[in-house]
């Protein structure tokens, strides 16, 4: 079967699960609405429930429905045709007969959204069912493993089904549209490269915060807490993606090995600079968004030392960021929804307006946000207007992306780059890889040390330590 030949079957395991009804499912059926989606496209749906093709369906329409777009008609009845739903339990080999019948040598996807315990047990089933031919194409959830190596032993498993080629591991937030400006920017703009290293950058900044608890995954999270959860994904691949040198070219293994270069020149933590410079923190009790919410402990399990909150200075030992930190927070029940980046540039080296103008100056940042707004914006100094002497203003001078079009969701990118073959949006495994090793340095330094998670309040910026942090060297959370 010729690569290259259009995708006949996208098969989802764990079709019935919350990833699928949030974000696959809608992603592929917006990808239909935008006529996206190969003609010859059928969607095989599989969990080990039992259900009916008709039953199965109806899901969808009711999900799809009950979101904010709408259901348009039309749509749907293309969209529908597409659908088909099959039982099967993935850990047994004679389990997948069914998907095989359907299937057949029909070049197709295979996407995993299952606990990636499974993703072993599921190619070897592939494998034994004849599945794994050499043109069909594996997705991946992340978190792949729990530390370097239990992510070698899944990686590992897999590769002895399918190439690396034939492996595509989602990172969701390479999906978003920010993410993919913020290439752009560093790359088909001449004026910030010059700029971009520790001559002119003072820090950096990335901030994940989250206004929602754990709710539902609980049990999921609670096994890995929001060092494996959020940094050593999707807060790493922004950091990769900042700090890169630029490619050759936008390929994916040009871009995925400069991403590699920077893992790997990651200062790994040892237990005086975990205690120093890695804050661990767990919700209490609070107030976020006017409304009581419930301690981590309370939400849905019970005693715990899973981290929700974590600060933490992260340093990348080459020429071009020597001495520039680069500040990673991330929390669950924090005061409000943010993603952002910030590049804070060094003050000014001589100030010539006198000492009026002294309180009104700010030195240069750029701010790119990914939620819940996208934008990106270089805050500059001007002069205020007027005849009162010298007096100065910082002015965000805004970059907008927002078209007044539908946010997509960042699956549909993903999904869309999957269809086509395309990996430069996905995580090669030796990136996964040497991410887990520089989080085993932090996780494994906390284990040693037994630093378990300090207290912070439900709607606050999380606890004392994740100021002090920056405080010590004159700096603060641009919170604003
Ligand atoms: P859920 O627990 O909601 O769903 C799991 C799905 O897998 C269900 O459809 C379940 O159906 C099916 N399943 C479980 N065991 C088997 C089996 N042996 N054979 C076949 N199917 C099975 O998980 P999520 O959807 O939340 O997560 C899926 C993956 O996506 C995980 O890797 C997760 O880490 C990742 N992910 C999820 C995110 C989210 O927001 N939900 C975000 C980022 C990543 P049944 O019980 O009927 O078999
Ligand atoms: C997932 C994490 O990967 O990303 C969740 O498992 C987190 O805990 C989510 O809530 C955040 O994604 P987004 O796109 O809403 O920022």
């Amino acid at each position: 079967m010729p690569d290259g030949r259009p995708i006949e079957r996208l098969v989802i395991f764990g079709a019935t699960g919350d990833l699928a009804a949030r974000m696959l499912l809608p992603s592929l059926y917006f990808l239909d609405a935008d006529n996206l989606l190969p003609s010859e496209l059928k969607i095989v749906a599989s969990a080990r429930s039992e259900m009916s093709r008709d039953a199965f369906t109806n899901y969808v329409r009711d999900l799809l429905k009950a979101r904010p777009e709408g259901l348009d008609e039309a749509v749907w009845a293309r969209f529908a045709a597409r659908l088909d739903y099959l039982a099967a339990d993935v850990t047994r080999g004679e389990g997948l007969a069914g998907v095989a019948a359907e299937v057949g040598a029909r070049s197709t996807i295979f996407y995993l959204a299952l606990s990636p315990s499974l993703y072993g047990a599921v190619c070897r089933a592939l494998d034994a069912s004849g599945l794994a031919c050499g043109e069909c194409r594996i997705v991946m959830e992340k978190p792949l493993g729990h530390d370097l190596a239990s992510s070698q032993a899944i990686n590992a498993e897999v590769g002895q089904v399918f190439e690396e080629r034939r492996v595509f591991r989602i990172d969701h937030y390479l999906g978003k549209e920010t993410v993919q400006n913020l290439l752009a920017l560093r790359f088909a703009n001449t004026f910030f490269e010059p700029l971009w290293n520790n001559l002119a950058i003072d820090h950096v900044q990335i901030t994940v915060a989250e206004t929602e608890g754990v709710g539902e995954r609980w049990r999921y999270y609670d096994d890995y807490g929001a060092l494996r959860d959020m940094v050593q994904n999707h807060m790493l691949q922004l950091l990769c993606l900042v700090a890169m040198e630029p490619p050759p070219d936008a390929g994916a293994d040009s871009v995925r090995d400069e991403k590699v270069k920077v893992l790997k020149s990651l200062r790994r933590f040892d237990r005086a600079t975990a205690q120093q410079l890695a804050v661990r923190g767990q919700y209490r009790a609070g107030v976020v968004d006017g409304r009581q919410a419930p301690s981590y402990v309370d939400e849905k399990g019970g005693p715990s030392d899973t981290e929700t909150f974590v600060a933490l200075r992260a340093d990348i030992d080459n020429w071009r960021w020597a001495g520039v930190p680069f500040y990673l927070r991330t929390g669950k029940r924090l005061p409000e929804r943010r993603t952002q980046i910030v590049i804070q540039f060094k003050p000014l080296p001589h100030l010539i307006f006198g000492e009026r103008a002294e309180e009104d100056v700010s030195a240069n940042r750029l701010v790119i946000d990914l939620q819940p707004d996208e934008d990106i914006s270089l805050l500059l100094m001007n002069r205020r207007p007027g005849l009162t002497g010298n007096r100065l203003q910082a002015l965000p001078l805004s970059l907008s992306l927002d078209d007044g079009g539908r946010r997509r969701i960042a699956y549909e990118r993903l999904l869309l780059d999957v269809l086509a073959g395309n990996q430069s949006l996905f995580v090669r495994r030796d990136e996964v890889e040497l991410a887990w090793s520089w989080i085993d340095s932090i996780a494994g330094a906390w284990t040693d040390l037994g630093i378990t998670p300090r207290p912070y309040a439900a709607g606050s910026w999380g606890p004392a330590g994740a100021f002090a942090l920056l405080e010590r060297s004159g700096r603060t959370w641009l919170d604003e």
